[in-house]
């Protein structure tokens, strides 16, 4: 296992990716600050793995640049706190959609300017984003989610360029439906017979691999789901009419159901 050298500061560590990353990065060797808005979910996990708790609300724009004054120097960003934004616009109030992209989108946006700087200083760091396969390919009940999603896609892969030669990394992990914990787990949602899921961990095996071998973008999700992404990426029409053969709008409509209570 090769180390993993400083701090890393995780978003949504309280939630059940945000525990596989932390728990893996540790292993690792990193050192960890650990956020997200419940510190009775953070402390314990903190005081486990040696590492600090920070608790703030991502939807706050203090608490971003609070967040990342108190972080410190912080070597990796895994930007992975979201909230599921699943369900049709219309069901939506303003300050629901206004919440959803404060902390899907302008956070890691807010969180990657202010860290990069000293990284960019520094001659050396990684920004990892966790977006979604619904940032590759959006299907119905869906558009405020994949809004996001797709948004951070671009700004990952445009700030690389950016970051390219001041000696900065920065990647994007798609995952696909992850089983166990989380946020589609906790949704308690059926899926279409035939249709893989994958674990918690190896969302957070991505997120090394991304930050060892500075990739740009990795896939968490089987071989079907990947290749749907990648037909959505190349025909949107063709992709959404066969997703919707398969049962999309059930997966979203459950989804919408089973996420209503996180807006
Ligand atoms: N699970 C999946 O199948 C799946 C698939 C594709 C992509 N993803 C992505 O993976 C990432 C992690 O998701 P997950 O499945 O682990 O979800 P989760 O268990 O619901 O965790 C979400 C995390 O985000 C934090 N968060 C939400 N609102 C926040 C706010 N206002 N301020 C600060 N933190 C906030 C939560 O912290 P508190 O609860 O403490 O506030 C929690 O730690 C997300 O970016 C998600 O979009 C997940």
């Amino acid at each position: 296992m090769t180390a993993i050298q400083g701090t890393a500061l995780v978003t949504g560590a309280s939630g059940g990716i945000g525990h596989a990353i932390a728990r893996t990065l540790a292993a690792h060797g990193a050192q960890l600050v650990l956020t997200g808005r419940r510190a009775d979910v953070l402390e314990p996990l903190a005081a486990e793995l040696g590492g600090r708790a920070l608790a703030v609300d991502l939807a706050e724009r203090d608490a971003v640049e609070r967040l990342a004054a108190e972080a410190g120097e912080v070597e990796i960003l895994v930007a992975n706190a979201a909230l599921p934004a699943s369900g049709t616009l219309d069901d939506y109030t303003p300050e629901q959609v206004d919440r959803a992209l404060d902390v899907n989108l302008r956070a890691p946006i807010q969180l990657a300017r202010a860290l990069s700087a000293g990284m960019a200083r520094r001659g050396h760091g990684h920004l990892v984003f966790i977006s979604s396969l619904s940032g590759r390919a959006a299907a119905g009940g869906g558009s405020l989610y994949s809004a996001t999603k797709f948004s951070l896609r671009g700004f990952a892969l445009s700030l690389r360029e950016d970051l390219r030669a001041a000696g900065v990394g920065v990647s994007t992990v798609f995952p696909g439906f992850i089983r166990d914990a989380g946020l589609f787990a906790d949704a308690r949602v059926q899926l279409p017979r035939g249709v893989a899921t994958r674990s918690p961990e190896d969302v957070a095996a991505a997120v090394v691999r991304a930050i060892e071998r500075n990739r740009a973008e990795i896939d968490v999700a089987p071989l079907s789901l990947r290749a749907g992404a990648a037909v959505a990426g190349l025909a949107p029409e063709l992709a959404a009419t066969l997703s919707r053969r398969m049962g999309a709008a059930d997966v979203s409509a459950q989804l919408a159901a089973g996420q209503r209570e996180k807006r």
